[in-house]
């Protein structure tokens, strides 16, 4: 069987079963501006201690869905996949629909196995494994290294600058350009789509504002992001049939090559692959690169710590991806009736798992609003997910995350965050725009 196109399906208007908790009012996590100046810990807090399993209405015709805060409600939703579907609906709070944003981008964000049930989900997963084992995660950890070092050498002389711009954005692109095997030459292209793709979330709302108040520059924007989108698709497609033709020791072959119920997979599924993976191994490891300078400059005698033992490298990459927590949801949609903690939900309802929120849940880690580089328990982060679609390049992020700080923290030993911060207004990644940092050269 060929895998067919998803479509959107948005859950019911719900709550259909009586509420457990007392409903927190005016939350609105719906609203992208709301994380402009990061995630809501407090009210993550609130609803983590009074309403663990919250109804959260939505403006006009939308169907709500239910927020799920504490570690062990997420571990149990992501736990149960038989119960709780990517594939009805998707891992977004609400299915792009056809009149919204780009429709390429939107079908693509679709038809990716992150939005897959067993057994598609299984089939496709595997094709792509074979580039995140240890062995060949070996040989790309001295290329991350040689790699941070051209960074850190290109930042020097500066003594100041955008931690984003010079770094942060730079390393993610590299690494992942490595693991897909996009030629040399092509990559400086990439710079400019995520640029692009971490503006998707705007479109939306600039095609509405456009349609009431146009302006050159807004409908030169539009047309910019567009054709950016278009040329991403493109290039993906394009690298994508010529690896299936011609394959090479890289993920582009696997993707191209995958086979589902004894299938390729079609171009749609080709566009989505090739979105997911550009997408997730990006915007993740940079917010996180970036966030951790924050924290580390909000707590100096962590970062002191840090640099008096470099042996706590490995550990303090999870308590920084622990308390940064850069995707910040994923959606499930209930195919029968289940409970939740005391909340019966009902088969259609949509439930959104907030990883941040289960991060810094006090049942699990003491002070967890306080960075503790040496954390015993840090690794008990679910911030990559958990269960069936855990994430596929999880150690290929610790391990840029662990040769960042270890390269950083030796060269600059001074390095801090100057309180400069642009955060984007994006409710599903937390994503830092630029952060600026000043250091003075040691050698
Ligand atoms: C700090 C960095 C990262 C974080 C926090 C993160 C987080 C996540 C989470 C929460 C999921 C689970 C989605 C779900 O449950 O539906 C996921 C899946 C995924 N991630 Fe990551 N990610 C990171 C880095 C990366 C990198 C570097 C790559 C690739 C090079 C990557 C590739 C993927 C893929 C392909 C999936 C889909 C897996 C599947 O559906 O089976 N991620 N990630």
């Amino acid at each position: 069987m060929q895998l067919i196109s998803q479509t959107a399906v948005e859950g019911t208007p719900g709550p259909a079963y009586g509420e457990a908790y007392k409903r927190l009012d005016n939350l609105n996590f719906n609203d992208a501006r709301v994380f402009r100046n990061g995630q809501p810990f407090d009210a993550f807090a609130r609803l983590r201690e009074a309403a663990p399993v919250c109804w959260h209405p939505e403006p006009g015709d939308l169907p709500g869905f239910w927020t799920v805060t504490r570690h062990a409600d997420v571990m149990r939703v992501n736990g149960d996949p038989a119960v709780f579907s990517s594939q009805r609906g998707g891992i977004l709070m609400n299915t792009p629909r056809p009149e919204q944003g780009h429709v390429l981008l939107g079908r693509a964000s679709q038809d990716t196995m992150i939005n897959l049930d067993a057994p598609h989900h299984m089939q496709l997963r595997r094709e792509h494994m074979p580039f995140f084992t240890v062995s060949y995660l070996k040989t790309l950890t001295a290329r991350v290294q040689a790699e941070v070092t051209r960074l850190v050498d290109g930042m020097a002389a500066k003594g100041e600058c955008d931690l984003v711009e010079e770094f942060s954005s730079r390393l993610p692109l590299f690494t992942l350009c490595e693991i897909l095997g996009v030629p040399e030459p092509d990559r400086a292209k990439f710079l400019q789509w995520m640029h692009y793709l971490e503006m998707a979330q705007n479109l939306a709302n600039d095609q509405a504002e456009m349609a009431t108040t146009p302006s050159i520059e807004l409908m030169q924007f539009v047309a910019d992001f567009n054709s950016n989108i278009e040329e991403m698709f493109a290039y993906g497609q394009h690298m994508l049939h010529k690896r299936r033709n011609d394959p090479q020791p890289d993920l582009l072959s696997a993707i191209a090559r995958a086979q589902v119920d004894g299938q390729l997979l079609s171009d749609e599924y080709l566009d989505g692959s090739w979105l997911l993976i550009v997408f997730a191994g990006n915007d993740t490891t940079r917010n996180t690169l970036s966030g951790a300078m924050k924290l580390l400059t909000e707590f100096p005698d962590q970062k002191a710590k840090l640099i008096a033992q470099p042996e706590l490298l490995t550990n303090a990459a999870d308590e920084f991806i622990r308390m940064v927590s850069p995707v910040i949801y994923m959606r499930r949609t209930a195919l029968e009736d289940a409970m939740i903690a005391d909340q019966k939900v009902a088969a259609g309802e949509k439930v959104v798992m907030y990883y941040g929120a289960a991060n810094r849940d006090p049942a699990v880690f003491a002070n967890p609003d306080t960075l503790d580089v040496a954390r015993a328990n840090a690794k008990q982060h679910i911030a990559f997910g958990y269960g069936p679609h855990v994430c596929l390049g999880k150690r290929v992020a610790q391990i840029q995350l662990e040769e960042a700080y270890r390269q950083l923290l030796t060269r600059f030993p001074d390095i801090t965050w100057n309180g400069e911060i642009d955060i984007a207004p994006n409710n599903f990644v937390h994503a830092i725009r630029s952060l600026g940092v000043r250091f003075s050269n040691r050698h």
